[in-house]
């Protein structure tokens, strides 16, 4: 495992302390926290998609900012220990699901949530390539269901095709965005693409 794109001393830092204090699974709450709290990527939506979403964090975010009107979906190719309460999830693998089976009785979401990282292997170029990989097919996913006006975050390596990534976002939504929210390790490479107001219109619903 590469120490630039994993590094386990600090797994154990004030944010995951925080998040096991204030029952969150996963520190990685810290992170949709700080970029919700600046883009506002939840006003007025409550139909949620969590692309890579174990062990689940983000959709207790998403559970507790939205409150009751909640619609939460979740993927992920590993099962969950502990499902946020009132998500469906879905395990499987984004590079090969069926959007249909994400949307299930949904026309569409107003959000698309990716969080996906790769099983890292230490060799940058393979990483960057990876994470590409499952950015590209989160923004595909996010076209193809989101309802107009839809709002879009997903994690990226920064890698060769970190500007063009981010330009395909701009494209798509009126304002494309590249944050780094304060609990990201820094010396990960990872980035958080932001995309709000979705141009187009899903297509897949039912
Ligand atoms: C950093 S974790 C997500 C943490 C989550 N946001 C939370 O707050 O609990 C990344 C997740 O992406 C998932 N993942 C990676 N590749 C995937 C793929 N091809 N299909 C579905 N999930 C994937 C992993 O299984 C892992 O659970």
């Amino acid at each position: 495992m590469s120490k630039r794109l994993d590094d386990r001393s600090t797994r154990h830092d004030r944010f995951h302390q925080k998040a096991k204090k204030e029952g969150f699974l996963a520190r990685a709450v810290y992170k949709l926290q700080e970029i919700d709290e600046k883009h506002r990527i939840f006003d007025g939506g409550h139909r949620v998609l969590d692309l890579g979403c174990a062990p689940g964090s983000w959709l207790q975010y998403a559970n507790q900012t939205i409150g009751e009107r909640a619609v939460l979906v979740g993927l992920d190719r590993a099962p969950l220990d502990r499902p946020p309460t009132g998500a469906r999830i879905v395990v499987g693998d984004v590079l090969t699901i069926d959007v249909k089976e994400l949307l299930g009785d949904l026309p569409a979401f107003d959000i698309v949530l990716s969080d996906m990282a790769p099983d890292t292997s230490g060799v940058r170029s393979m990483d960057q390539a990876r994470s590409e990989a499952l950015f590209e097919r989160a923004l595909e996913i996010a076209t193809l269901v989101l309802a107009p006006g839809g709002n879009f975050v997903g994690k990226l390596f920064q890698g060769p095709d970190f500007k063009k990534l981010g330009d395909a976002v701009r494209s798509k939504f009126a304002v494309g965005k590249t944050v780094k929210p304060a609990s990201s390790r820094q010396i990960s490479i990872e980035q958080y693409v932001i995309g709000k107001g979705f141009r187009g219109q899903g297509v897949v619903g039912p």
